[in-house]
């Protein structure tokens, strides 16, 4: 096994990781130290190319990240304020994500984890956005649950220790910012969709339209795709209606069976907090709710700031310290793996 880095000095609070991020249409870099310091977290956002196509096209996404990745990375280091011969570690996402959005930021760390002669970490997205809540509050007591929802993923997970994690439920359809997407799509409110359905949906009424709870007092897995599949029916049936009714009605329907099925989880597994992550928390309505759910059940919380919730670099950096402590360094062998999952201690999916 091939890693660099082989002198490196004790892992503590004071050791600085250069983190990278590019699994998808974000190209951020962050200095972070401690694995919780946030020195500084660049994020250069590709929507505006995506946009025009409604989604994001993996090819496009590879070259702007090729094009985009070095001024970045400076930025990262000069704002920082921290000189380059002080950086202890590299990481970059090594998945899941597009292969050749991933292959950027991996090639890149792994050319500067050379350069400078220390680690190298491969992180796993998934594993970073639970840590994205934990960079605001890193003395939550465990265990945690942190429900986690972002375009590709809806996942209850109860977060024992660090890198012990135990699912809790899933989706077994869509993802919860995939429906999103998928309702601003059919309803022409852009890309992406999730923030514009947010925008309208204050304008409109959550209890116009009585949309389906699927699954609510079923276990803890999710079901998205009927949902969905009654919001086109519904307004195919009533064009009339008015758009910000319909997606606020939709958003109150997914909000509600996220924030229940948090709560459950919770009290199941008698969680001392819970954390929301990923993409779709930075969701006003989510937000506010699973914030008065906290309070109701006095039980710790941790909504992170919206930056934190959706593609960082901070994030990566943090998981990658703690990753880089338990762990060591990744071998530069080690490539992307486009559908790379969270390891699990108990369950499977
Ligand atoms: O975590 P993320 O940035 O990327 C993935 O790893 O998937 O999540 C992106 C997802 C998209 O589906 C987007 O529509 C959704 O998060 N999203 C939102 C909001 N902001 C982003 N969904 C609902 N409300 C929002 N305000
Ligand atoms: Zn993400």
């Amino acid at each position: 096994m091939s890693t660099t880095g082989k002198h490196l000095r004790p892992i503590d609070d004071s050791t600085v990781v250069l983190a990278i991020e590019t699994s998808c249409d974000e190209t951020a870099a962050s200095l972070v130290m401690g694995g919780v310091d946030v020195l500084s977290s660049v994020v250069s956002s590709q929507i505006d190319l995506h946009a025009q196509y409604g989604g994001v096209v993996p090819e496009i996404a590879g070259r702007a990240h090729l094009d985009l990745l070095n001024p970045v990375v400076a930025r990262a280091i000069v704002e920082s304020g921290v000189d380059e011969t002080r950086i202890d570690a590299v990481a970059a996402t090594h998945g899941p994500g597009l292969i050749g959005a991933l292959l950027v930021g991996v090639s890149a760390a792994k050319s500067l984890a050379l350069t400078w002669d220390v680690p190298y970490i491969g992180v796993n997205h998934l594993e970073a956005h639970l840590y994205a809540g934990l960079l605001e509050k890193p003395d939550l007591e465990m265990p945690l649950v942190v429900l986690l929802v972002s375009g590709g993923h809806t996942m209850l997970i109860e977060m024992r220790n660090h890198g012990e994690y135990r699912l809790l439920g899933r989706t077994i359809d869509d993802a919860a910012g995939e429906a999103f997407d998928k309702v601003a799509r059919f309803l022409d409110l852009g890309y992406p969709g999730g923030p514009a359905v947010d925008a309208i949906a204050r304008e409109g009424d959550p209890n116009a339209i009585d949309f389906p709870r699927a699954m609510r007092n079923e276990g803890l897995d999710f079901s998205f795709s009927g949902l969905k599949t009654s919001v086109i029916n519904f307004v195919r049936k009533n064009p009339a209606v008015r758009t910000a009714d319909v997606a606020a009605s939709f958003q109150a329907a997914v909000v509600d069976v996220l924030v229940h099925k948090t709560r459950r989880a919770a009290e199941q597994v008698g969680a001392k907090g819970v954390v929301l992550g990923g993409g779709v928390a930075a969701n006003s309505l989510l937000r506010d709710r699973f914030a008065a759910m906290c309070a109701d059940d006095g039980r710790a919380c941790l909504v992170p700031s919206r930056a934190m919730c959706t593609d960082n670099a901070a994030m990566i950096g943090a998981a990658a310290w703690y990753r880089l402590r338990s762990d060591g360094a990744t071998s530069l062998d080690t490539g992307a793996f486009p559908n790379l999952r969270l390891p699990l201690i108990e369950g499977s999916w």
